[in-house]
């Protein structure tokens, strides 16, 4: 498959200034070169046009620049499914995991039984009503499941996007209590630091792509740098400790391209203004290329 990169410098849904850098970063990480080496034909579109939150005021405190977040995204979420009727492997950059309701909603014009894989510390289950901090960054996962704000749910105007029985998040080691109980009520797969810590993330990952396979056609990946530990990845938005390690990451990766079920990527979170010397952009490119197959031997 060849592969279509697309930025995405949003930060509107994020708490914080800094990721709408992450595809510059990324980019300067020599992502293109490594994709190449592995063999893939590279297609690099730029990014998407995005509002400066300095040129904008939030209207609504529990969905933050809620009009500039559905725009951007209602462009990705064309740019993605453009790609794929293209036949080509959407990667996208961002950004804030706001992104992921377009990245989601592009997919889901093409496919109606797709699955996600989703890295992360936090859940993103929340909604207007359970988030803590009205970021919509919080949120995409909710969103894309059917839950929230309307202007969000119904980008491309249907819904829901995915169903939670093709789902699995790994990483979560910072759920909000009202993110507990959606995973609860709705029989989310999660799992958890503790059962990486337990079980080994080679059982976990077994487990997780088995799960996918017989549930799902085709896998997302959607990858929050913020999975990683922060001694690995500190430059990120919302780090938390306790995360998954450098090596850790990389077998996830190697696993997905040997299971070969990955019809598009997100990587997502990276924010150069808080780490040193690029190390994250790098880690978020290492990790790619493992996810795209490049060999150790
Ligand atoms: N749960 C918190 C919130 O809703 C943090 C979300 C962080 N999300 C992220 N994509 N980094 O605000
Ligand atoms: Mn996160
Ligand atoms: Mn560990
Ligand atoms: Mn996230």
């Amino acid at each position: 498959k060849d592969i279509t990169i697309i930025g995405v410098p949003l930060d509107l849904g994020a708490g914080r200034r800094g990721v709408d850098m992450g595809p510059s970063a990324i980019r300067y990480a020599n992502m293109k070169e490594r994709l190449e080496k592995s063999g893939y034909n590279v297609i690099d579109i730029g990014n998407l046009n995005v509002p400066t939150p300095e040129t904008y005021r939030i209207e609504n405190e529990k969905l933050k620049y809620l009009r500039e977040v559905k725009m951007v995204n209602d462009e990705l979420a064309r740019k993605v499914s453009k790609v794929m009727k293209e036949e080509r492997f959407p990667l996208v950059l961002g950004g804030d995991h706001s992104i992921a309701i377009g990245t989601l909603a592009g997919i889901a014009d093409l496919k109606n039984n797709f699955g996600v894989i989703w890295f992360d510390a936090h859940g993103d289950l929340n909604t207007p009503d359970t988030s803590p901090s009205g970021n919509i960054h919080g949120m995409p996962m909710a969103v894309s499941l059917g839950y929230g704000h309307p202007d969000l749910v119904n980008i491309m105007s249907f819904s829901p996007k995915i169903k939670p029985e093709n789902i699995v998040i790994i990483g979560a080691r910072d759920l909000d209590k009202g993110e507990r109980e959606f995973i609860r009520d709705r029989g989310i797969k999660v799992y958890t630091m503790h059962e990486i810590d337990r079980l080994g993330m080679a059982r976990v990952m077994e487990e997780a792509i088995s799960f996918l396979k017989m549930n799902a056609d085709g896998v997302h990946l959607s990858l929050d740098l913020d999975a990683l530990d922060p001694n690995d990845a500190p430059g990120v938005g919302t780090p938390v400790a306790g995360g998954i390690s450098y090596r850790e990451g990389h077998l996830a990766m190697e696993m997905l391209a040997e299971a070969d079920i990955l019809i598009s990527a997100e990587f997502v979170e990276v924010n150069p203004i808080l780490d040193q010397r690029n190390k994250t952009a790098e880690v978020a490119v290492g990790l790619m290329a493992s996810a795209f197959g490049e060999k150790l031997l």
